[in-house]
């Protein structure tokens, strides 16, 4: 394999000798480009609706063109589909640059463009005019869920006939973010039916809401992380891919059984209740794997006098995928772990604890890592000056800092309702009173992620523009 050729033994012996490959640029790269700059103006779109909704807790009163409630399902809806949208990009990106070839079929992929964002926006233009089905997370008509699925298909497709074009040369990364896309798909289709009987409907929308982040998505950033220190040539691709189809296969595994987590209350055998409490456990593993191999990539780019990371490209994106592991390790998986813990679920399901994590396991693992691929792909071909490059590390850090904030602020919230509506059994609107201070200190963060993320948008925007007529 080409790639494979440009890492040889170094003199010493000790550190192989790592030349940065010189990479072609393929169509399926500059369509990738349509994905990512749509996935990032969802997400700038989102903080807006997100503080308004965040504002409207605190002033009830607060006139609005939409209701709460559904402002809530759009948030949500964006929650769900920007980074989805992002994935589909990096996917094939990544998947290009990671065979050194062309995918199968540029032209599906340019379709599949249109049908995500069409039905994406109609998801939300519905929702705006209170046309919506009620069910969280996927609270749009169910038919427009068959256009992201059908959207999926064709992203399945397209990169199955891109491996199998050449099977032999079937890379790990390029693998596991083919199954990714394919469980993004086969778990979504059960989502387009209706269901009378509601425990079949909260199992079933489970696998979007749990299987899609922490299984789907986990096989795509896995491979995306990889790919990404592979081709930047910051690391040795025997290194950073040793364990990926071990860590694929846990976080499948863990991710699987783990959704049992949220069929604690729904209805199920009991048995749900230790399988989701014990696998849960399970789901930590690929997330250290993933840390490991972060690590070992950090530490060959390092050990390498020649390459290192000089580029302040890659040092940007490399922010985002450290706000993302950490995330990963401390909003997912430590806080994931507590809430858990059936008689700590007892109390807390579905309190601002339940928020708390949500923003913190969502944005934190997930955004971020869908906004480092967004920029390394979308700034391909220009370095950022020193100015732009602070910029995005302000940014970054605003974001941090916002998260944090929202994430502490609901988490007292959290404490507090769970206290004194579950445990003390005091009225739950009075209690809901009480909370406003800490809700008020949610839109002050909330505010300042805001911040960052309009930063950080216009950073990427602005890459954009320099390299949109050649992202060479
Ligand atoms: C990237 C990883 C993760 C993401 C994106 C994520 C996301 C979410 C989201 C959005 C919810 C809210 C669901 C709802 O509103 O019903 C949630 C709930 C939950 N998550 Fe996670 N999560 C992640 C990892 C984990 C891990 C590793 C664990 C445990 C080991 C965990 C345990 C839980 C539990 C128990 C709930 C239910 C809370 C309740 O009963 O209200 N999560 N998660
Ligand atoms: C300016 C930043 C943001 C603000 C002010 C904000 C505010 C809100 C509000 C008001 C709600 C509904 C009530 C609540 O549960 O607190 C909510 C829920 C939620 N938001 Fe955000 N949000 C922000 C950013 C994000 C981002 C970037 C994501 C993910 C990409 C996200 C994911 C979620 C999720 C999953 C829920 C449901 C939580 C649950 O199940 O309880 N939010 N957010």
């Amino acid at each position: 394999m080409k790639l494979f050729r440009m890492f040889s033994a170094g003199a010493s012996g000790r550190h192989p000798v790592l030349t940065r490959p010189r990479q072609q640029v393929f169509l399926a790269q500059k369509i990738s480009r349509r994905y990512c700059l749509a996935a990032v103006t969802l997400f700038a779109i989102q903080s807006v609706v997100a503080l308004a909704g965040a504002l409207d807790l605190v002033i009830p009163d607060l006139p609005s063109p939409i209701p709460f409630e559904f402002g809530r399902a759009i948030h949500l809806g964006f929650a769900v589909l920007w980074p989805l949208i992002g994935t589909m990009g990096m996917v094939y990106y990544f998947t290009a640059a990671e065979l050194n070839r062309e995918i199968f079929s540029p032209r599906l992929a340019r379709w599949q463009f249109g049908v995500v964002l069409v039905f994406a926006l109609s998801v939300y233009v519905t929702l705006s005019l209170r046309i919506g089905n009620g069910r969280e997370y996927l609270e749009g008509m169910p038919a427009l869920y068959l256009g992201i699925g059908l959207a999926l298909l064709l992203a399945a497709y397209n990169l199955v006939r891109t491996l199998w074009a050449d099977k032999h040369h079937i890379t790990p990364a390029a693998a596991i973010m083919t199954v990714g896309i394919l469980f993004l798909l086969i778990l979504l289709l059960p989502n387009v039916l209706h269901y009378d009987n509601p425990t079949l409907d909260e199992a079933a929308k489970f696998w979007v809401v749990h299987l899609w982040e922490e299984m789907a998505f986990e096989l795509t950033t896995a491979g995306f992380i990889a790919t990404f220190f592979i081709v930047a040539g910051l690391a040795v691709r025997e290194k950073v891919e040793k364990w990926l189809y071990l860590e694929a296969g846990l976080a499948v595994t863990g991710g699987l059984y783990s959704t049992g987590h949220h069929y604690f209350w729904i209805g199920v055998p009991s048995l749900w209740l230790v399988l989701g409490a014990l696998i849960s456990l399970l789901e930590v593993v690929p997330v250290v794997m993933l840390v490991q191999m972060t690590y070992v990539g950090l530490k060959s780019s390092k050990a390498n006098n020649t390459t290192g990371i000089k580029s302040k490209r890659e040092k940007l994106t490399l922010w985002l995928i450290l706000s993302s592991l950490l995330y990963h390790v401390t909003g997912a998986s430590v806080f994931g772990l507590m809430i858990t813990v059936p008689w700590v679920n007892l109390y807390v399901h579905g309190t601002y604890t339940t928020s708390a994590h949500a923003h913190l396991a969502l944005f934190g693992s997930m955004g971020f890592l869908v906004l480092a691929g967004c920029y390394y792909v979308l700034s391909r071909g220009s370095e950022p000056t020193q100015a732009g490059y602070k910029a995005g590390v302000l940014a970054v850090l605003l974001l941090n800092i916002g998260l944090i904030g929202m994430g502490t602020a609901l988490l007292v919230a959290g404490f507090l309702q769970t206290y004194l509506w579950r445990v003390l059994g005091r009225d739950f609107m009075q209690v809901s009173l009480l909370l406003t201070p800490y809700l008020l200190a949610r839109v002050l963060a909330g505010g300042m992620f805001a911040l960052g993320d309009f930063l950080l948008i216009w950073q990427i925007y602005a890459a954009w523009w320099r390299t949109r007529k050649n992202p060479s």
